[in-house]
């Protein structure tokens, strides 16, 4: 009996910690000037990550189907020519003739 009820806890927080790790782990959006320690004067990339979970595989961007490390290493984070713009989103934009994709407005939102 005492077993049983100590198994049932232990089920009941690991269901608890997974549900809000994925939710941690799995947000609507990521502030990629935040994440990425990113210094400049450019309104911070609020990054519509489920939108793009939903139009797109994770491995489009994801080097794995679970996430994690993105496909591309982005090392270069200031001006115009780094590597969020030359190497990630603007490509894939660009091939997937998104509307206003590479319009500053698009991903650079003034609050
Ligand atoms: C498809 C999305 C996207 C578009 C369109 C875009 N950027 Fe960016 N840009 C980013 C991301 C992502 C970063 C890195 C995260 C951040 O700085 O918030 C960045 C960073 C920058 C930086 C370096 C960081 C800083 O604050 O100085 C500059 C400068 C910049 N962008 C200017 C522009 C200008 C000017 C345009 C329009 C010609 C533009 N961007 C269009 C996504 C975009
Ligand atoms: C259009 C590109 C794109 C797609 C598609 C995408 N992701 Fe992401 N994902 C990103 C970017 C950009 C980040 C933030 C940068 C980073 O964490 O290195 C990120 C971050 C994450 C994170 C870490 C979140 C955090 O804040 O720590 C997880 C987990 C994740 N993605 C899972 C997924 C899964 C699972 C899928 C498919 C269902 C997916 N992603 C599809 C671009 C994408
Ligand atoms: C692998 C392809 C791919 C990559 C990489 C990608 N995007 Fe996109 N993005 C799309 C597509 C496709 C759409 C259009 C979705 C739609 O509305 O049908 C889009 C649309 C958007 C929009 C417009 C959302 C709206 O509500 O209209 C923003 C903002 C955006 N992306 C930001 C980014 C930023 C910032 C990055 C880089 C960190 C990025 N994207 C990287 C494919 C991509």
């Amino acid at each position: 009996m005492k077993k049983r009820i100590v198994c049932l806890m232990a089920a009941g927080i690991m269901a608890g910690v997974s549900a809000a790790a994925l939710a941690a782990n799995n947000p609507d959006t990521i502030n990629l000037k935040e994440k990425f320690s990113i210094k400049g004067k450019k309104a911070a990339v609020i990054f519509p990550h489920k939108m793009h979970q939903e139009k797109l595989k994770c491995i489009d961007c994801h080097a794995s189907e679970k996430g994690g490390p993105l496909k591309v290493k982005i090392e270069k984070t200031k001006g115009m020519s780094n590597d969020f713009h030359k190497k990630f989103c603007w490509p894939c934009h660009v091939a997937k003739k998104v509307p206003k994709g590479k319009s500053c407005s698009t991903c650079h939102k003034k609050k």
